[in-house]
């Protein structure tokens, strides 16, 4: 497995690549890698010629420091899980990957008004320009983003369009556990009876999506909402019911257009986010 540990290193290393003409497959992460984040290395392994995978705790998408802060870097164990499954290239980006930051302009429009771009005030502005620097660096020919970060894989295939990149992004299923949980970094920040009641979250969106046809969208949230509240610790930020396409907001549910529930939901002082597609 190739390691590259800087901008500079990756620049050289991908121009040598493109003379090759070989098919190359990206994942973006943040590190902390689990189970989510390898099916998506082994579906870019099974359709690419060479699988690039980068680790960078990309300072710009967090509003809260904390966060940051705390946000797990198991770079040891990253490796070693991507070395298992056959991942061909390893990308640490250095600090030079955030140079241009200051100037950079991008209306990331509606999709920032509403869910995670109403409650994280920058941070899909951050979001699009990492990604943006990692696909100018690395030119990759397809990338894979998990349908867990829903509003994030719209907002990057809007960027793709915007900016005209030549890169297809191709979507991949959340993993769970065994309970349901959605797997996350976050998740092992989590106190035992906090994990123990994070399976609560896609039990409910579950139910929700079993109640769609005979409850209205304001009961359907009310129904999320209420059933969580008597949980210790847990506090829903936020519920919405919306086209799966736009991410707009649907006043009505009807079966001819696709729907997506999508939550964010604190335990204690973890944020944690799950969707599930309505029809
Ligand atoms: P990160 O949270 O590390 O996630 C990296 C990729 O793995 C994202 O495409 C995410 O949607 C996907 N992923 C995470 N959990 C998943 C799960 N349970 N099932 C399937 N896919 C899952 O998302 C980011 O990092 C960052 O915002 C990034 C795109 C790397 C930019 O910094």
């Amino acid at each position: 497995m190739q390691i590259l540990n800087s901008c500079a290193e990756a620049k050289k290393f991908i121009n040598t690549l493109k003379f090759q003409n070989k098919q190359l497959g990206f994942v973006p992460t943040m590190g902390a890698l689990h189970h989510g984040h390898i099916a998506l290395v082994e579906k870019a392994k099974r359709e690419n010629d060479l699988v690039i995978c980068s680790i960078y705790v990309n300072p710009l998408q967090f509003n809260n420091k904390n966060d940051f802060t705390l946000y797990p870097r198991t770079h040891e164990s990253d490796l070693k899980l991507l070395e298992e499954v056959g991942c061909d290239i390893v990308f640490f980006p250095d600090e030079k990957i955030l140079d241009g930051k200051d100037f950079f302009q991008y209306d990331v429009g509606f999709l920032d008004t509403v869910m995670e771009g109403l409650h994280r005030p920058c941070h899909f502005m951050g979001v699009v320009f990492i990604v943006k620097a990692l696909f100018d660096i690395l030119r990759p020919d397809t990338a894979y983003f998990g349908l867990k970060d829903y509003q994030q894989l719209a907002v990057i295939k809007q960027m793709v369009k915007d900016f005209e990149m030549p890169v297809t992004i191709i979507p991949c299923p959340t993993f769970r556990e065994h309970d349901g949980l959605a797997m996350s970094s976050r998740n092992s920040r989590l106190t035992k009876t906090q994990r123990e009641n994070a399976s609560n979250i896609y039990k409910c969106l579950s139910n929700l999506k079993s109640n769609t046809v005979h409850k209205t969208i304001d009961n359907l949230k009310n129904d999320f909402i209420n059933s969580l509240k008597s949980i210790p610790e847990m506090r829903v930020e936020y519920i919405e019911i919306c086209d799966a396409d736009t991410l707009k907001p649907l006043e009505t549910l009807h079966s001819s257009s696709s729907g997506v529930a999508c939550t964010a939901v604190f335990l204690g002082e973890v944020r944690l986010i799950d969707n599930i597609l309505l029809f």
